[in-house]
């Protein structure tokens, strides 16, 4: 059944249309949402020194200039994750923010090797995220999923590592992805660790696209085998590739907010999201690590309806469409998320 277009709903209503409508979030590092606000709350209960007077002290160096430097600063803020405690409690504060952006699905990604390089055990992390992630269910009616990546600066043996210390916890993550810096790391260096993950039946995604070249998304999907690509704007330099995601209808997940801070694009209206779309890829609309980039899912999408004239209702339709689609929630639920979705727009194109 072909969708309506919506492209009559007027733009003065499609900020609230959005904010209001059931979405996936596919691409938030849980690490990322550690606002500077719990820094100092998590230092202060745990006995930690940071190098900054104060909260303003510490937002005002989230000046980056490119990956690197943001990463320099996020690994140096999840020194203040201790206890279970603190994991739940950052969870649980993402859970609820999540919840007010009409987030019906999310599917975070968690960095083991930046707690256990510090000697932070899975059995200290995981039944935090855990206890948040029940507690969202049953208080928010939030659906979640996690998603543990490995580090690509560090070598593949230290990611086998990590595959092997989270097996007691495999019934506690749906799958496996690749993040951290991408220059210089490509997905190959990866491919055994990917293969063993695929044996035991877990779902596959890797950041690619994102300050790595195009053939970095080419080999994600041909030697790791992901499923979806975190970023993967710069497929735009390669032709070919454009026309294979757009045939094989392979999900990208973009940050807009994520790559204007860390310089990927100069600002939001040069954004390449509405030649992507043009191109016919499968796009969604997602945060990265909101504490750092300036928003939330919903401020990524108002974002955009304000930096992208040309976007048409239709199109945020369809990335909000796509969100649910891509994500790796069971078939019905999936089904009933579009079926709310598309009661929420057909009300609105009838006003
Ligand atoms: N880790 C957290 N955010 C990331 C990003 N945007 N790219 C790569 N690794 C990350
Ligand atoms: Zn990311």
């Amino acid at each position: 059944m072909t969708q309506p277009s919506f492209d009559t709903i007027v733009r003065n209503t499609l900020p609230q249309l959005v904010a209001t409508s059931p979405k996936a979030e596919l691409h938030l590092h849980i690490e990322g949402t550690l606002e500077p606000e719990l820094i100092f709350a998590l230092a202060q209960r745990n006995g930690v020194t940071l190098p900054y007077a104060d909260v303003e002290a510490l937002r005002a160096a989230y000046a980056f200039t490119d990956l690197q430097s943001f990463l320099d600063l996020y690994y140096a803020g999840c020194n203040v994750l201790r206890t279970e405690q603190d994991f739940f409690d950052l969870a649980w504060a993402y859970f609820e923010r999540a919840a007010a952006d009409h987030v019906v699905r999310v599917e975070p990604f968690f960095d083991p090797q930046t707690h256990t390089d510090r000697g932070i055990g899975f059995d200290v992390f995981m039944p935090g995220f855990i206890r948040a992630a029940e507690k969202a269910k049953q208080d928010l009616g939030l659906s979640c999923d996690w998603i543990m990546c490995f580090l690509r600066h560090l070598s593949e043996e230290a990611a086998f590592e990590t595959l092997e210390a989270s097996l007691p916890w495999r019934g506690h993550f749906i799958g496996v992805g690749l993040d951290s810096s991408e220059k210089g790391h490509p997905p190959e260096k990866f491919a055994r660790v990917f293969a063993r993950a695929g044996e035991l039946g877990l779902r596959r995604v890797a950041h690619a696209g994102e300050e790595g070249p195009p053939e970095y998304v080419k080999s994600a999907l041909d030697v790791l085998g992901a499923e979806r690509i975190d970023h993967g704007v710069r497929s735009a330099e390669d032709p070919a590739l454009m026309q294979r995601l757009a045939h094989e209808q392979v999900p990208l997940t973009v940050c807009p907010l994520s790559n204007v801070r860390l310089c990927v694009f100069p600002d939001l209206a040069q954004h390449n999201l509405p030649q992507l779309l043009d191109a016919g890829l499968c796009i969604t609309v997602n945060s990265d690590d909101p504490a750092y980039f300036g928003g939330y899912v919903n401020e990524n999408y108002l974002q955009l309806v304000h930096a992208q004239p040309q976007l048409k209702a239709s199109h945020f339709y369809g990335m909000l469409r796509n969100s649910l689609q891509a994500s790796f929630a069971p078939e019905a639920d999936i089904a009933r998320w579009q079926e709310a979705l598309d009661v929420h727009w057909k009300a609105a194109a009838a006003h």
